[in-house]
């Protein structure tokens, strides 16, 4: 393998704190949304993308049972024994590698210990899933180090990171994130089904670009307003439950029959489902249109989820507002939308191909008059999901 720039960089960070050499490079990628917000913990649809950012871990077995891993970014050490429940109260990011251990062993996986590197450019806590990326190319590299790389399926490993997230780290996440960092596939997005976790590759059109926005806003909100949505959901499901005894999760309901049953909801809780349920209709609006080649009503169909998320979920900002507003004053913005839970962190926009320079421009200048910070902006074709690739020889896994 002919290491790129990034690469390089980890393998002389290997050198500095390891002797001898890394056998293998587990990469696993941030993800943008296209659409299909607060929707996987209702059962719903989300339509994501992976990155051409991601997080990597250089390595090589140990044989032992423990994971020691320098953190280039975070300048700090993980180490701990395969097994171990007790958390890193010290730094957060060593859970995230620990919890993804536990959560493969429940699995019956026999686990190996490993060592190395880990660095990423996921920008972190902008929404872009920098944890799931972390938490996807430990899982992998776990797995690599066992001899196990085939012993479960992306979907099995997605859920893994996820148990992970929700039971070591403590962040009550939906399965989104993970699973598109395990499955994406380049030129595509992913339609998932999270009830059922079928998935279906979208082929991403060629002539549309997408254009990320970073507010560099805080998220600090984003973890109980997170958690109180989905109080709020599973409260409008147990109300919908006296009139349609079969529902489990808002995925099993129309607009027609939330509309009809309008009465049985506090105000609040009706504008909640109505994002979700009209979101998921959405999702799959844009899915049909993207086959058609209507780029138009992709991006109306992004504009009216931002306006969803803002009036009735209210999970937007003034910096996100003021992002998205940046965005569609481009000629060649057909819609944009904030992407991931929201609060703070990034938006997307769909650009005709050609004009993402200018659109990058264009926001960078407004978003700075209007915010006065000024706005990292990234440009990614839809990349792949994880891998692990051989540094001396014999196969990657794909
Ligand atoms: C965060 C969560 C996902 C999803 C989104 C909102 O990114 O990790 O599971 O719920 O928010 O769509």
């Amino acid at each position: 393998m002919q290491p790129d720039k990034r690469t390089q960089t980890i393998l002389d960070g290997f050198d500095t704190y390891f002797e001898g050499e890394a056998t293998h490079l587990a990469i696993a990628p941030g993800r943008v949304n296209l659409i299909g917000e607060h929707t996987d913990y209702n059962d719903g649809f989300v339509l994501p993308v992976a990155l051409d950012r991601d997080v990597r871990v250089l390595f090589r077995s140990r044989d032992d049972g423990r994971v020691k891993l320098y953190a280039l970014e975070f300048d700090s050490w993980a180490d701990f024994e395969i097994g171990d429940t007790k958390r890193n109260s010290r730094q957060l990011w060593p859970n995230y590698v620990q919890g993804v251990g536990l959560a493969l062993a429940e699995l019956g996986v026999q686990l190996q210990g490993f060592e190395g590197v880990v660095s990423g450019n996921v920008p972190r806590g902008s929404g872009l899933s920098s944890s799931a990326a972390l938490e996807i190319s430990a899982a992998k590299a776990f797995l690599t180090a066992a001899n196990e790389i085939h012993a479960l399926t992306g979907t099995q490993l997605a859920r893994a990171a996820q148990k992970a997230e929700n039971e070591f780290v403590g962040v009550n996440c939906g399965i989104m994130d993970q699973f598109i960092s395990a499955l994406g596939e380049e030129g595509h997005a992913l339609l998932i089904d999270c009830r059922s976790l079928d998935y279906q590759r979208v082929p991403f059109p060629e002539g549309v670009s997408l254009v990320i926005g970073n507010t560099k806003a805080s998220r600090s909100l984003a973890g109980s307003a997170y958690n109180e949505r989905r109080a709020q959901c599973e409260d409008g499901v147990r109300r919908l439950q006296a009139v349609l005894p079969d529902i489990t999760a808002l995925r099993d309901v129309s607009l027609s029959e939330l509309e009809e049953h309008r009465a049985l909801f506090p105000a609040l809780v009706y504008r909640r489902c109505r994002h979700v349920v009209s979101e998921n209709e959405r999702v799959q609006a844009t899915v049909d249109a993207l086959g058609q080649g209507d780029f138009r009503k992709v991006g109306e169909l992004m504009d009216a989820s931002h306006e969803s998320l803002k009036d009735d979920y209210e999970v937007s900002s003034e910096a996100l507002d003021r992002m998205v507003e940046s965005m569609r004053s481009h000629s060649g913005c057909l819609g944009a939308r904030l992407t991931g839970a929201g609060f703070g962190g990034c938006a997307v926009a769909l650009v005709q191909t050609g004009t993402e320079k200018d659109v990058r421009e264009v926001v960078q200048e407004s978003y700075a008059k209007a915010m006065n910070v000024w706005a990292e902006v990234y440009i990614s074709p839809p990349s792949s999901g994880a891998r692990v690739l051989p540094l001396i020889s014999g196969e990657s896994d794909g």
